[in-house]
């Protein structure tokens, strides 16, 4: 398919009904579809959206193109689920088929007002000149299980920013709803997110810009969300964004775009000042973008990323497919860091436990391609070797036919973290290097790591740090999983 722009903003009521049948087909018996992540059925998913807990669910909605693995008219789809492990699929949820989001329902999020599921976010149009406008709608889910507009709250850009005006992320403080929006400021062209507040949530006013000490970091700040998190009896307020536009250096800041967060004393609602500590990238991980949260029944504050980049092709492309979700993560505050630990529930999906000892040698742990592995070494390790996803039993594997393999290593001397998936199978996005490198504030003692066909999630000294990723080995057989190492505890787990 040649993927012009009529092709990509063909309303879904035009596709037929086999074309859509076949993709679906095609894409249900594609390789490196995974086994307990969230992915499209067909199509591209990009960000997750409209996130909450409502009515003994919680709902996720992401981006979504259904008819290729390409960016063209944007649906919203919506999954739901009582425990964040077994998701019902309750299809497309916001089709852009009004005049007000015509060429696409961009990212937003989800507020309950008198007890129905509201939305905002933003709605694309263009003109017969294909010039783009758009607006922040406020939407709410209907019984039929659409998502209709509500109201226009944000008819046109404010004076002082460009077109790149997007992404509301509601938040209720005070009998107040709040809303901030990710913004390009038009004086400077630098990314910044502008404060919006509601008291019926129907109609909103601006209050400003935020005032933090980020004036030149990027040219476009997508995905913001603001919440805060308790530690030492003191309340945070914590801005997680995707800013677009930090250039890499030696070892931060390698995807094309970053995913961060900001902590400081909470927002002033007055001022707007936000004072702060540095920027921290969430993931070190090849794959990770756009990130949302909310908050559980239980305080809980969860987040849900997409494992994809923007701009990238990915190997799964050729299947009419494209990227998944992050397993839900539970966040934490510690003296000023965010700590990111799996949920709890991803007990549940333990199946068999496939290897359970402390080894002090190179060790053969078992096959299997859907895992959590958790080893430990409470003195910290000493050099190792994790082969994942390798052809072979073998150690220290040099044959040929074992050279694809995902590789996690670690020099204890330097206290570094090295991800490697140079030789991990279909190479993608090399530009940006084969390999991510972490240097720990501390020795390591404790790594856990979900493996899902083709994505892999590493969760660095009980959440300290992660990394994120999509590996395409080309032979499903690939799924011998082997210690190269001295002392360790270790449960491996197939899921
Ligand atoms: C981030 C993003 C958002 C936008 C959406 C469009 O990945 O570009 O800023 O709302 O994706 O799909």
């Amino acid at each position: 398919i040649e993927w012009d722009r009529e092709i990509r903003y063909t309303p879904l009521t035009e596709v037929s009904a086999f074309f859509l049948e076949t993709l679906k087909t095609r894409v249900t018996n594609a390789p490196w579809r995974l086994g307990y992540h969230i992915q499209p059925t067909c199509g591209l998913m990009n960000d997750p959206n409209g996130f909450c807990f409502f009515a003994g669910y919680y709902h996720l909605f992401y981006q979504w193109f259904p008819l290729g693995p390409v960016h063209g008219l944007k649906h919203w789809y919506h999954v739901k689920s009582k425990n964040l492990i077994d998701w019902i699929d309750c299809g497309v949820a916001l089709v852009p088929n009004e005049a007000i989001n015509s060429h696409g329902a961009y990212s937003g999020s989800a507020f309950i007002l008198n007890e129905e599921l509201h939305f905002f976010y933003t709605a694309n149009r263009r003109d017969t000149n294909w010039q783009r406008s758009c607006s922040q709608v406020i939407a709410k889910l209907d019984s039929d299980g659409f998502i209709y507009t509500v109201n226009e709250a944000i008819s046109s850009i404010p004076s002082g920013y460009t077109e790149h005006f997007r992404d509301p992320k509601v938040w209720y403080e005070d009998n107040t709803f709040y809303a901030i929006i990710g913004a390009q400021s038009s004086i400077n062209y630098k990314g910044t997110a502008v404060i919006y507040s509601s008291r019926d949530g129907i109609e909103w006013k601006m209050l400003g810009e935020i005032q933090t000490q980020l004036d030149d970091f990027g040219y476009m700040w997508e995905c913001p969300d603001y919440f805060t998190l308790d530690f030492a009896g003191e309340t945070h307020g914590i801005l997680i964004f995707s800013p677009q536009g930090i250039e890499a250096q030696e070892y931060k800041y390698q995807n094309i775009y970053q995913s961060g967060y900001i902590v400081g004393s909470q927002i002033n609602l007055h001022s707007l000042s936000f004072v702060h500590g540095e920027f921290e990238e969430l993931d070190f991980g090849f794959d990770f973008y756009a990130p949302q949260t909310t908050t559980a029944p239980d305080g809980r504050r969860i987040l849900f990323a997409w494992m994809g980049l923007p701009e990238i092709a990915y190997p799964t492309d050729k299947d009419g497919w494209a990227h998944c979700m992050t397993l839900p993560r539970e966040l934490y505050l510690c003296n000023g860091k965010i700590v990111q630990k799996p949920i709890k529930e991803l007990v549940n999906l333990r199946k068999n436990r496939l290897f359970h000892n402390e080894i002090v040698e190179d060790t053969f742990l078992g096959r299997c391609q859907t895992f959590e592995l958790e080893a430990s070494c409470l003195n910290g390790f000493t050099n190792f070797q994790l082969v994942l996803y390798a052809s072979s039993p073998e150690f220290n594997a040099s044959k040929e036919e074992n050279t694809q393999q995902l590789i996690l290593r670690y020099d204890a001397k330097i206290q570094c973290f090295i991800i490697d998936r140079t030789n991990a199978g279909i190479v993608f996005a090399t530009e940006y290097g084969t390999t991510r490198k972490l240097y720990l504030s501390k020795p390591l003692t404790h790594i856990q790591v979900f493996g899902d066909y083709s994505s892999l999630e590493v969760f660095i000294n009980e959440g300290e740090s992660v990394a994120s990723l999509r590996h395409f080995p080309s032979f499903p057989e690939n799924n011998n999983l082997i210690w190269n190492g001295r002392h360790a505890k270790m449960t491996l787990w197939q899921y």
